[in-house]
Formats: structure tokens, C-alpha cells, sequence
């Protein structure tokens, strides 16, 4: 089975395969010293990745806030897009990230005012997701962390430098 197909049906909260998916993505998800995994094996690598995208995007459409942004977009392709951009994130592998996050979210800033609330919403969500797959507090703290680090990339605002 390839590791992404369009005909995959999304994860279902109350579903058996959902909890197996979980089970997959927490038994992968321990951190020792000395473990040099990078943080996608830790997670259980990209079918993880992806099962964890399909329940984010499903809160972030639940979200009265957030639905509006993603109302023209295909949202399997979001789904792909978005799980490869983070498994190449968590492998060490991803380039262009500052010109990728501006370029993708600035269209929004100027029509909807995306603004560090909606950014708020969004990583609540995910860190809810998470917590949901049964990633650990320090590697979800980990992956928040990351994920902050981009605000002022998906806003296009510019970055302090310390002096
Ligand atoms: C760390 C936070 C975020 C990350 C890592 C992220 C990542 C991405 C990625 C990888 C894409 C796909 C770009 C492409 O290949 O076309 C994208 C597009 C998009 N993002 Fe984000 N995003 C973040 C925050 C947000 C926030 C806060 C919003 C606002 C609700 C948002 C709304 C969108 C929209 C509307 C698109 C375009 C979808 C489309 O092409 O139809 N993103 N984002």
C-alpha cells in the first residue's frame, strides 16, 4: 500500500483502525538518550504523519475561526501538502522553509487578516491532536516548540535578530 492514497479513507475518532493508527503512533514514540532517531521515526514515520494531518485538519474545519481560510481549497491535496511539508520537517530534510511559509499564508494576511490568533488556534490544534495519538508531553512540547518558531514566517512578519 503506498504510504499516501487519495482513496484512503480519513481516520475515523471512533473507529477500530484509528486506535491501531494511535497505537502506531505512540509505540514509536519513545525518546531516550543516545537515541538518535530524528523526531519522524520517533512519531512513527510518514503513514503516522499523515493519520495525524487527516485528525488536525478535521478540528482546524470544525473551527468556526479557521474553516473560512480553507473554504476554496482541496482539501486532500492540503492534506498532502502538509504532511509531506512536515515529515521533511521532522526528518531534518526541509529547504526554502521561511520562502515556502510566507509565499503559502501571505495571500491570506492580506484578504482574511490571518493574525497570531488564528496561528494560536491552529497549533492548539495540533497539540491536541498529539496529546490525542498518545505522543508523549516532551516530544509534543518539542514539536510545539518547532511550530512556534514559524509564526513569523506564516505571518511574513520580520524576525528579531539578538544582537
Ligand atoms: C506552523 C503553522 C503552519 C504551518 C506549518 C502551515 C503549513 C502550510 C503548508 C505546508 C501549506 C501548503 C502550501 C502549498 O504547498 O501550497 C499551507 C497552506 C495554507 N495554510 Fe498553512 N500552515 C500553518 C499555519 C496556518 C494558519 C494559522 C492558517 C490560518 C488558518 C493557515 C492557513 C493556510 C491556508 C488557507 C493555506 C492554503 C490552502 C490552499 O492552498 O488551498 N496556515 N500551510
Amino acid at each position: 500500500m503506498p504510504l499516501y492514497s487519495d482513496h484512503r479513507p480519513a481516520p475515523n475518532l471512533g473507529h477500530r483502525t484509528n486506535r491501531r493508527e494511535s497505537r502506531t503512533f505512540a509505540a514509536n514514540n519513545r525518546y531516550s538518550e543516545g537515541n538518535m532517531a530524528n523526531l519522524l521515526e520517533r512519531v512513527g514515520g510518514q503513514e503516522a504523519v499523515n493519520a495525524a494531518v487527516h485528525l488536525f485538519y478535521a478540528k482546524v474545519l470544525a473551527d468556526s475561526e479557521l474553516a473560512p481560510f480553507f473554504k476554496d481549497s482541496n482539501m486532500e491535496r492540503q492534506h498532502r501538502s502538509q504532511a509531506k511539508f512536515l515529515a521533511n520537517v521532522m526528518d531534518g530534510s526541509a529547504t526554502n522553509v521561511e520562502t515556502y511559509m510566507r509565499n503559502a499564508h501571505r495571500p491570506f494576511i492580506e484578504k482574511m487578516n490571518l493574525n497570531e490568533i488564528h496561528f494560536g488556534r491552529v497549533a492548539g490544534h495540533l497539540a491536541a491532536t498529539l496529546e490525542e495519538l498518545g505522543v508523549d508531553a516532551e516530544t509534543n512540547g518539542e514539536i510545539l516548540t518547532a511550530v512556534a518558531s514559524l509564526q513569523d514566517f506564516v505571518l511574513d512578519r520580520t524576525v528579531a535578530v539578538a544582537a
